[in-house]
């Protein structure tokens, strides 16, 4: 569903991928991880289409980016560190809003759906800004999953969740998942990574340095893997996010 080639990326002088190959198939749940300033978002933002690289090839479901941004755009639901939710309109107006903006048939039923979908049902008629941070980050993934994308990618989701939410958005990613959706996560917290997906994708160096089969490793022998691809000690990077 995403083939990623050769893609290279520089922020001016600054090369931040040199060389990125990365196959992520229909329906597989891959977690991407790496240091701080790898590049990570700079991939994911480059395979949502809101970022162009500097070469190499980006295909998503056949489609070659960025020529075919606009086709495949509608395919796609990203969470990303900007919420994209409105404070002053209710849970319930957020999502009437993005289902205006994709022009979604039967809207009022499918923001119904939604809400009751990620457990905000009872808060719908509140405006977003009197949410916790794991409410807002329950409707972030409604609204991202509102037009059902194939694609689903998230930079980070857990970052700020308590344990609770964190579980209920390992329920609710599990779900999506299990829809046959192709997911690509972008986390540091290595171990809870690996136990979530299919697949982890260590980026180093530009490049992705190992992949790792989330059943063929135990979770210590994954954060050795780690720290050999990196240089780093796992137990540095944040525990959560
Ligand atoms: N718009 C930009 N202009 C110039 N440099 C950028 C830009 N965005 C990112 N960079 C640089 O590219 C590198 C990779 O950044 P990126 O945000 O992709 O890393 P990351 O792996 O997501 O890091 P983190 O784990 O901290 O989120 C960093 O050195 C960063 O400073
Ligand atoms: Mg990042």
């Amino acid at each position: 569903m995403i083939q990623i080639r050769g893609l290279i990326k520089q922020y001016g002088l600054n090369p931040v991928l040199r060389g990125v190959d990365l196959h992520v198939p229909a329906g597989e749940f891959v977690t991407l991880v790496g240091p701080n300033g790898a590049g990570k978002s700079t991939l994911m933002r480059i395979v949502a289409t809101l970022l162009k690289p500097t070469a190499g090839e980006v295909k998503i479901g056949g489609w070659l980016m960025p020529q075919n941004s606009g086709r495949v755009r509608r395919h796609i639901g990203l969470v990303s560190h900007q919420t994209l939710l409105y404070g002053d309109l209710t849970a319930a107006e957020n999502l009437q809003f993005f289902a205006k903006l994709y022009r979604l048939d039967n809207s009022d039923d499918r923001v119904a759906e939604a809400l009751k979908r990620v457990g905000l049902a009872a808060r719908q008629r509140d405006a977003v800004r009197t949410f916790s941070r794991g409410m807002m980050q329950r409707l972030t993934l409604a609204r991202a999953t509102l037009h059902e994308p194939d694609v689903l990618l998230l930079d980070e989701p857990y970052t700020g969740l308590d344990q609770d939410a964190s579980a209920l958005l390992d329920d609710l990613l599990r779900r999506e998942s299990a829809k046959g959706r192709t997911i690509l996560m972008i986390t540091h917290d290595l171990v809870h990574g690996l136990n979530l997906c299919d697949r982890v994708a260590i980026l180093s160096r530009g490049k992705i340095a190992q992949e790792v089969a989330s059943g063929e490793v135990t979770g210590a022998e994954f954060l050795d893997i780690y720290a050999a691809q990196t240089g780093r000690k796992a137990g540095m990077t944040k525990a959560n996010g």
